[in-house]
């Protein structure tokens, strides 16, 4: 069959993967309420179109970090990615690459930062956490930057890992095979006493990130590289604030698609004071609950440069590998390219905030 909208892709994904997998894919933390509210808040913002526009074809075109993307959706950051296809995250760089956009490595991917920056030619990000041990963060740094990484994306919502129940439940830990390469393997692998309530993989990786990180330690981190730095996972005006008071390049917007503190904010409810305190000086992207190219339009409205899609990659990385993931970025482009077209905006600058208007649910 036909897959004609996002949804379908999670459909066709589902049977696809182990069930602990797929739990592991799907869930948030808690009672998912901020998975859910991300999904939410996207649906009370309503398009106001324009008509008899002169719309020639829509330009979807914008440079992110110096970066000239052909549309405004990234890849966000998804670790293990050799979970749902062979290829990992290989197949999605190379998707990235074809529809002209980034792809962003976690941490915890599970290729090669040389193997994704051939994939991606040249144009990818790097998702950092913040490991304990800061001379392998340092090694891991110059190794992203030597083989050629664009920027920066600290992540800063993750001190620790969110409970996430269903991996608890399903005591989901990761197959053979499947593992952090670009982590040297000292720390992976370094004993710990195992919580027989907890799951070994959350355990394994909040053991790796260090908690202690304040906005003084963001000095070192820029002497390190001079790469752009992003912090992902701001959903607040203070925090906007301190961000650029410490120099950040570009926020972006996001509570781990629902996977850490769950009753946080959702992410569409949280732009528009990001985007307000940003005041223009940094670029803003937002994640989370991204199913649509309504979606990215919505999101552009309330004054984000761009978003990043999660699990909708994952579904298309499960569903065909890179060709999945390709399908999935270009229902998003056609989407986003007709929404402008029937809203009357030609350019990503035209959708501003009398775009949409936000209904009571
Ligand atoms: C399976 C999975 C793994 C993730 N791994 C990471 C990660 O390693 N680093 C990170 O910063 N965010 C990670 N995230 C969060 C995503 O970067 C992103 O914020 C979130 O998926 C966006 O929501 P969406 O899935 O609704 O698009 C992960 C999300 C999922 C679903």
């Amino acid at each position: 069959m036909e897959l004609l909208r996002l949804e379908e892709f999670e459909t066709a994904a589902r049977p696809r993967l182990p069930p602990d997998v797929w739990d592991y894919l799907q869930g948030g933390s808690g009672t998912e309420s901020t998975l859910t509210a991300n999904l939410h808040a996207f649906k009370r913002i309503m398009v106001r179109p324009r008509v008899l526009a002169g719309i020639s074809p829509p330009d979807l075109g914008i440079t992110l970090l110096g970066s000239p993307l052909d549309l405004p959706v990234v890849i966000a950051p998804t670790a293990f990615q050799r979970l749902v296809h062979p290829d990992g995250e290989v197949a999605a760089a190379a998707a990235a690459r074809q529809a002209g956009t980034l792809f962003t490595a976690s941490t915890f991917a599970s290729r090669t930062f040389e193997e994704i920056a051939a994939a991606a030619g040249g144009s990818w990000w790097f998702q950092v956490y913040w490991l304990r041990q800061r001379d392998v963060l340092r090694r891991m740094l110059r190794r992203a930057a030597g083989a050629g990484c664009q920027a920066l994306m600290l992540t800063v919502d993750t001190p620790h890992v969110g409970r996430r129940l269903r991996d608890i439940r399903n005591r989901f830990t990761l197959p053979p095979g499947v593992h952090a390469v670009n982590v040297e393997s000292s720390v992976m692998t370094e004993a710990h006493e195992h919580d027989p309530g907890s799951c070994w993989l959350h355990q394994q990786v909040t053991h790796e990130i260090d908690p202690a990180i304040t906005w003084a330690d963001l000095a070192w981190l820029r002497a390190q590289t001079p790469l752009p730095l992003m912090l992902k996972g701001i959903v607040t005006a203070e925090d906007t604030v301190l961000a650029i008071e410490h120099g950040i390049d570009a926020i972006v917007v996001s509570n781990h698609g629902g996977r850490q503190l769950d009753g946080a904010i959702a992410s569409m409810d949280a732009l528009p004071e990001v985007v307000t305190a940003a005041a223009g000086r940094v670029p803003v992207l937002v994640d989370g609950g991204v199913r649509s190219g309504t979606d990215v339009f919505r999101a552009l409205a309330l004054g984000a440069h761009a978003v990043l899609v999660g699990r909708p990659v994952i579904w298309g990385l499960a569903h065909g590998g890179a060709a999945g993931v390709s399908a999935v970025l270009k229902l998003l482009r056609d989407e986003l390219s007709e929404v402008m077209t029937l809203a009357g905006r030609s350019r990503l600058t035209d959708i501003d905030a009398t775009a949409v208007r936000t209904v009571p649910w």
